[in-house]
């Protein structure tokens, strides 16, 4: 039995400040959260985008996309929210969903008048304890345009022309290391391969952070402490590299001035245009080109490839119109030429039909609505300063520009359908409609600056592989897994392959 227990006085005063201290620990919380609570549903009642449909939760926080955009799954996951809600939907408190593709015109425009949001800061670099801002992530529409300027020339379809002879190095380079480790005489006879793995890279900082920008502040660009997670500090580093190198005729290994490469065209730029660009404006070129040229062009191919290989009527098709046009056998000696294959329909719709299936990049491109507000062709008003998305994912099923079976890969939506007897008006009609929609490499001022040199790579190496490998799907029935932080990252991708007979 416990003996009876008077608490001395120190004991008692030591007792009402811990229940005083728990006392206001639990009144500062509710308070807190009472604020908290307070703040969103005034927020909300005072929201102009508070009369579209959305999820709840993102009526409130922007953690709702940020919880979505994580798990790689925004593209479903608004798919699913336009479906319930409509072409316009909210999905955060400051920021609508819109799957209008009629709006496209306006929205893209080259006046620029439309601005990107802060979601494209993220992808700039801090360099020395200063940011650098490079031709995506730059905000206001005629700095871009003076940045631009500079090497615009150099991605029109005749400065891209030039750097075959760089991309067949690489895709000779990735026949031989496919063909020495899976195809050679000490390869096991149907080694599995995973062309996923070949044919990819990835970024997953920009997507998350883009949700929430200034979080990028926070974690990336704060000049006193790197919070991280890893950004763009290595590409930096590497970009840096590349540029000391050269100047210092370091590279000599790889590195021919007969056949320039993107580097020699920017330090020309510094050159022709030194009052624009300086060594970091060099640096920043070189990076964008690393960033928003990699994981993108490699998405795009692997898309080609995959969906083609699991629709077997596709597959075959595209073989039988490389027998046609004669290139199975130069195929196999070389690299096809942009030149031979750039007039296959057949593959040019395979091309477009792969990047609207599963657009490369994935997450809603944004914009703000210009101060004067704007009108909807569903007939609402939405006032200036709203965040407006554009998801190609979403876009790119859109059943009004694509047809009803939207949902199916199918290449010949790009062809003409004389067996069904489409006239050639109905035909250039339908096109049209698609292609006003298509927002997979952008459009307007911010379209994308790299767009010929991707669809150059993807024809070739598309084509190449088909003239000259027999690949199989190991899963013919599963999917892969896509993972999309912006530019959509695939698993799955097992195949087996051998060289043609
Ligand atoms: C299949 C491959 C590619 C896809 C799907 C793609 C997609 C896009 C999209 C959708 C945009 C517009 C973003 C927006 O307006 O919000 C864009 C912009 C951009 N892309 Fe690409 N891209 C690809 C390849 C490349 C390559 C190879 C490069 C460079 C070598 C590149 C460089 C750029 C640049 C610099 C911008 C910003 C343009 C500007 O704001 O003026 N892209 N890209």
């Amino acid at each position: 039995m416990s003996l009876p227990h008077s608490f001395t006085s120190t004991e008692l005063s030591h007792l009402r400040l811990t229940y005083l201290n728990s006392q206001n620990l639990l009144l500062s919380v509710a308070s807190f959260v009472l604020i908290t609570v307070a703040y969103f549903v005034i927020s909300d009642l005072i929201s102009p985008i508070r009369n579209y449909g959305g999820p709840t939760l993102a009526k409130y926080t922007n953690l709702w996309r940020l919880y979505h955009v994580t798990r790689g799954s925004f593209h479903k996951v608004l798919e699913d929210v336009h479906r319930k809600y409509g072409p316009v939907v909210r999905v955060g408190p400051n920021i609508l969903d819109v799957d209008l593709p009629e709006m496209h015109k306006t929205v893209f425009r080259t006046k620029g008048d439309w601005r990107k949001t802060e979601l494209y800061l993220a992808s700039s670099s801090l360099v020395n304890g200063k940011i650098m801002y490079n031709v995506f992530s730059q905000l206001d529409p005629d700095i871009h345009a003076k940045w631009k300027k500079p090497i615009a020339k150099y991605y029109s379809m005749p400065g891209v022309a030039p750097m075959e002879s760089h991309m067949d190095r690489t895709i000779s380079l990735l026949c031989d290391q496919l063909e020495s480790r899976f195809m050679g005489k000490e390869a096991a006879a149907g080694q599995q391969i995973d062309l996923g793995e070949w044919i990819l890279f990835s970024m997953d900082y920009f997507a998350w952070v883009g949700t929430i920008p200034w979080l990028d502040r926070v974690l990336d660009k704060n000049p006193l402490v790197h919070i991280g997670p890893p950004s763009y500090g290595p590409i930096t580093a590497r970009a840096i590299k590349f540029v000391m190198d050269r100047v210092q005729g370091l590279d000599k290994e790889f590195h021919d001035s007969a056949s320039p490469d993107y580097l020699d065209h920017f330090l020309e730029a510094k050159e022709n245009y030194p009052e624009t660009v300086d060594d970091v404006m060099v640096i920043s070129y070189l990076m964008i080109n690393m960033i928003a040229g990699a994981d993108t062009t490699a998405s795009h191919i692997r898309a080609a490839l995959y969906y083609s290989l699991k629709t077997p009527r596709v597959w075959k098709r595209l073989r039988q119109e490389l027998d046609k046009a004669g290139l199975t056998d130069k195929g196999r000696e070389r690299p096809l030429s942009f030149k031979e294959v750039r007039g296959i329909a057949y593959l040019e719709a395979i091309v477009r039909e792969s990047i609207r299936f599963f657009p490369a990049l994935a997450l809603s491109l944004e914009r703000y609505v210009p101060p004067g507000g704007c009108q909807l062709p569903t007939g609402e008003f939405v006032a200036g300063g709203t965040k407006m998305g554009f998801n190609p994912y979403v876009i790119c099923r859109n059943k009004d520009a694509y047809g009803e079976d939207s949902d199916v890969f199918r290449p010949e939506r790009w062809l003409r359908d004389t067996e069904g007897g489409e006239t050639e008006e109905g035909f250039k009609e339908r096109l049209r409609a698609m292609n006003d929609a298509d927002l997979t490499f952008g459009a307007g001022s911010r379209r994308c600056l790299g767009q010929h040199m991707a669809l150059m790579q993807v024809y070739k190496v598309v084509a190449t592989l088909a003239a000259r490998y027999e690949i199989e799907l190991v899963d013919k029935e599963g999917e892969w897994k896509a993972a999309n932080s912006w530019f959509v990252r695939f698993e799955g991708f097992i195949v087996r392959m051998r060289k043609r007979e």
